[in-house]
């Protein structure tokens, strides 16, 4: 495996005898997952996915994202949650948070229907001005409010610019195989479709139509990147936590979390890591985060923000824990220029690689991190590649999965995420809550 668990760094918090005493619990909670008789088990379908995917479609979608890279400049992804997160994340780490900036030969991504925000969906419009634009829209239950209200406004805008025929080419579905308006919206106008699967829940979604349909469009080999996957699948079924570093970085979770480290900040040393941080925040806040339980999940880029957060992680409240993905060989160079004069005083680092200053860096955070009381687990990945960071979307994965059963939760549903929505949906007037509303209004009212 191209990615290994260094645990090193954790021998003052952690005891020799601690791994032993809760490998029972990280059988135990394997047993649930394999033999499917756990919470949730009605969400598996991820396990499997990176052999067990439906190839037809798999071609299908390749076949669209070349259809979507020759006919437009932009793709507007709509979705929001588990409907975009993982696309995002994997396109900004192989490509470039920069890629819509960039010079390439692949559309611009934009994600849309993710927030509330006039401002958000009126620059959009803006940039799709003059151009040609496709539409990929995302959800699972095909009701969710904030990409539905983004679609209506882009499915308005593709009509107008070319016509019901023309955009029913330009306009592309990822929703429930049967239910749902959205399919049966879909199936009225005709648009292609694709599925996400019963069985597989939003935050575990971007191996499906998902992620991989705006994944392609932006010219990422998506067959490495399930074959990735396809190898951490095999690479991880060992339950011994000696012998399997994605239980072992579960079980490591929740020892830490007994002693009170309920906040885990996952640390990423490239900018490119931001929405991988993103998407894996979403992955395990909401696997975990219920029944009053649950680690925090934060994140940070260093060094950008060792001067923003930096000083709270070394000194401030000790209920801390670090995660820093390490990424050996990432495919840039740059060597710092010589300066004769050396009017910066900066000549020491002259002809020295950014990586190996990058790496100084990490290490010299690491141990300071350390020393001021802050464990720190480092997960190294050989290089930045598709056929790596699939394996690396897996090992979070089950990881979660496994942490979420040893943590005692269900971790594939998210009732959580209803409160809000009944909320606002009452308040906006929405046919069916008037009882609730009338509650609302009396508590906003007081
Ligand atoms: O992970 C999840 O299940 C959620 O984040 C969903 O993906 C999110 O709420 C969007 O739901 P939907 O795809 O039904 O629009």
């Amino acid at each position: 495996m191209a990615i290994k668990l260094n645990d090193k760094y954790l021998s003052s918090f952690v005891g020799e005898h601690e791994y032993r005493h809760i490998q029972a619990q990280v059988t135990e909670a394997d047993r649930l997952l394999r033999t499917k008789s756990g919470a949730g088990s009605d969400f598996l379908g991820w396990v499997d996915l990176p052999v067990n995917y439906d190839k037809e479609e798999f071609a299908r979608i390749q076949v669209a994202a070349k259809k979507i890279q020759k006919s437009c400049d932009v793709l507007v992804v709509i979705g929001i949650g588990g409907s975009y997160l993982g696309a995002r994340a994997v396109i900004e780490y192989l490509k470039s948070p920069l890629y819509n900036a960039l010079k390439k030969d692949t559309p611009d991504i934009y994600f849309a229907g993710n927030c509330i925000s006039a401002d958000a969906l009126n620059e959009l419009l803006q940039l799709c001005e003059g151009r040609d634009v496709c539409v990929n829209v995302i959800s699972k239950s095909g009701t969710t409010t904030e990409p539905a209200v983004a679609f209506r406004v882009f499915r308005e805008l593709m009509e107008k610019k070319y016509g019901k025929d023309g955009a029913k080419e330009r306009i592309f579905v990822t929703t429930d195989k049967a239910r749902g308006t959205l399919k049966q919206f879909s199936t009225e106008k005709g648009y292609e479709t694709f599925v996400v699967p019963d069985d597989v829940g939003g935050r575990f979604s971007v191996l499906t139509a998902v992620g991989l349909l705006p994944i392609a469009v932006a010219g990422i080999d998506v067959v490495a990147l399930m074959e990735g996957a396809a190898s951490a699948r095999v690479a991880y079924t060992n339950p011994d936590i000696s012998k399997n570093d994605c239980y072992r970085y579960a079980a490591l979770r929740n020892i830490l979390y007994r002693k009170g480290k309920t906040t885990e900040i996952m640390v990423g040393y490239e900018p490119f890591q931001t929405m991988l941080n993103e998407w894996w925040k979403q992955l395990y806040g909401e696997s975990e985060g219920k029944d009053q339980k649950g680690i925090f999940p934060a994140s940070v880029i260093f060094s950008t923000d060792l001067h923003s957060l930096g000083q709270f992680v070394q000194d401030g409240n000790r209920n801390l824990f670090e995660t820093v993905i390490d990424i050996a060989e990432t495919g840039s160079r740059f060597e710092i220029p010589d300066d004769p004069a050396n009017v910066d005083g900066l000549n020491f680092l002259s002809g020295k690689n950014i990586n190996y200053v990058k790496k100084t860096a990490m290490m010299g955070t690491i141990l300071a991190h350390v020393d001021g009381g802050v464990p720190n687990i480092i997960i190294n990945v050989d290089e930045k590649s598709a056929f790596v960071l699939g394996e690396l979307l897996y090992f979070f994965e089950l990881a979660c999965a496994i942490s979420g059963y040893i943590l005692g939760v269900n971790p594939f549903d998210q009732p959580g995420v209803e409160s809000y929505k009944k909320n606002m949906f009452a308040l906006l007037g929405k046919p069916g809550y008037e009882e609730l509303l009338e509650k609302l209004e009396k508590r906003l009212k007081n």
